[in-house]
């Protein structure tokens, strides 16, 4: 029996958390997930992304508080934000997971007693430092001023009370071995260095995994103890079991798992390169492909947050330029894995120079072009010129290269192999010249420049799909396409057969 097996392709972003609506900076996680999702999917893998909200622990059970309401009325109320903004941004995540889910509260309770039973929980006294903000434990070393937490600024709490602990640094050595065997394990490898160094300099040490009921109940029930509930991270990362149908569709979680992508911010690379490997180890997992950390935006160089107003709401950024010109703007400005800055007038820049002047204008180009000298029909046309030839050799560089980039996460680079894909195409117009043999009559080179040209503005629809779907939509409906080009089955040549009629042509990019 011949058996097809499809490729799959599982992404994960961070659960957020919804004491606030989101922003942009983590709108730029959650963009450039779903940019990959959406590549893997036009190359024919089975996708599964996956994005949702982290709503127990300390810090949504005070805000809750603050407002003199329960922390699941507190938490219903906020999620919508975050749909709200994905929807307007075209995430297609397939589970918003929220860890308020029972089948999620279900998975966190069979795989922590998995561990227990294990051996890899003990209970102890915690005696120290902890941010509530970040809901993390700090050394004072850490801290700015001996008391401050470093990302928040803000006091951190000395906590003294009973918990368990889980053996966090039985899994030392296996860890080390991990991220100098896995090269992929852990991205950017400046990142996994880091890492790395720390390790071996300070050693790992067992963490508290629970909380005593009287300190906190807003969290999922310890299943060993009842007196306890679990700690917030803990919880939170085991999401992305649950989140693929570890209860509640098994023959999903089979397919599916491990993650081969899982995005983080930086700062909390250590829960997800650390404690979250050490914690599958333990019960058992296999462990996810790739963690990649990406940095930090700031926005016109200041650090994002409320007081300063640098908060921005994704949705009114939609509002004023569309998705499309943000996720573009997201994906090509900020080199993925660095640091970076949101301004909106570089994202205008970006906006006129290269999706108005080239892209836009390529296509409006050519499909004036045909509608002038074929009436809107594809002509057919000769065999290809060393021209055409030098040309087709140009564009699969970047077209490999694009491929390459989106495989090695170095989305910047893809977006702009394909602003090189679309210069490519207007730089051969340029040197063939259509309008010119025109007039001297050589109809047969003015059908190839054109005919070759569709081909190609095929290839990079399918190209700017992943990035910006409405328009490689919009793109289709102008080459009259029933559906998107997919990167599966794209070829440089003989993708728009002869006789084949144009749809409507329209301005795609106003210039703002
Ligand atoms: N709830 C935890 C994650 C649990 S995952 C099992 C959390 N939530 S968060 O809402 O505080 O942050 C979520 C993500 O947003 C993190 O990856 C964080 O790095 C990212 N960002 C928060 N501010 C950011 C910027 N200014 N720039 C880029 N990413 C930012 O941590």
């Amino acid at each position: 029996m011949i058996r097809l097996t499809t490729k799959k392709f599982y992404i994960t972003t961070p659960i957020y958390y919804p004491n606030r609506p989101p922003h942009i900076g983590s709108a730029y996680t959650t963009v450039i997930a779903d940019i990959l999702a959406r590549y893997y999917e036009s190359l024919g893998y089975e996708v599964f992304f996956l994005t949702g909200t982290d709503e127990h622990g300390m810090k949504l059970f005070k805000e809750a508080k603050n407002k003199g309401i329960s922390p699941k009325e507190y938490v219903d109320s906020m999620v919508p934000f975050f749909k709200r903004a994905w929807e307007s941004l075209d995430i297609r995540y397939r589970r918003f997971i929220r860890t308020t889910d029972p089948d999620h509260e279900e998975t966190v309770k069979r795989i922590v007693m998995r561990i227990y039973e294990k051996g890899d929980i003990y209970k102890g006294v915690y005696r120290g430092l902890y941010c509530v903000e970040c809901e993390r434990y700090y050394t004072a070393k850490d801290l700015v001023d001996g008391k401050l937490c470093p990302i928040h600024l803000k006091p951190v709490e000395y906590l003294e009370m009973e918990v368990y602990y889980f053996r966090l640094s039985k899994y030392q050595d296996d860890l080390i071995r991990l991220y100098k065997e896995n090269t992929r394990f852990v991205l950017p490898a400046e990142r996994k260095q880091y890492l790395i160094r720390k390790i071996e300099e300070e050693g790992l040490k067992d963490v508290a995994i629970t909380r005593p009921r009287w300190y906190l109940s807003w969290g999922i029930e310890c299943p060993w103890d009842s007196d306890h509930v679990l700690y917030v991270w803990v919880d939170a990362l085991l999401n992305y079991i649950s989140g693929v149908g570890y209860i509640n569709d098994r023959e999903k979680f089979e397919k599916f798992w491990p993650p081969n992508v899982q995005l983080i911010g930086k700062d909390i690379l250590w829960f997800h390169a650390v404690i979250w490997p050490a914690l599958l180890m333990s019960a058992g997992f296999e462990l996810p492909q790739t963690i990649f950390a990406h940095g930090f935006l700031t926005v016109n160089g200041k650090k994002i947050s409320k007081s300063l107003g640098t908060d921005i709401d994704p949705i009114d950024l939609v509002n004023k330029y569309g998705s499309d010109t943000i996720r573009y703007y997201l994906a090509r400005a900020i080199p993925f894995g660095e640091d970076g800055d949101f301004s909106e007038k570089d994202l205008v820049r970006y906006h006129n120079d290269e999706l108005a002047n080239e892209i836009g204008n390529l296509i409006y180009r050519v499909l004036t072009l045909t509608e002038r000298y074929f009436g809107g029909i594809t002509p057919e046309a000769s065999r290809l010129t060393d021209i055409d030839k030098e040309i087709i050799g140009e564009l699969r560089k970047h077209l490999n290269e694009y491929h390459n980039f989106m495989k090695n996460l170095q989305v910047h680079h893809a977006v702009m192999r394909t602003i090189m894909f679309a210069q490519t195409i207007n730089a051969y117009l340029n040197k063939t010249a259509p309008w010119s043999c025109w007039k001297k009559g050589d109809k047969d080179s003015v059908a190839r420049a054109i005919r070759n040209s569709l081909d190609w503005i095929y290839v990079l629809t399918a190209m700017m799909y992943p990035f910006m779907p409405r328009t490689a939509d919009k793109i289709s409906k102008q080459l009259g396409l029933d559906s998107i080009p997919r990167l599966s089955d794209v070829r440089l040549i003989g993708n728009i057969k002869p006789g084949h009629k144009l749809g409507e042509k329209e301005i795609l990019f106003k210039k703002l």
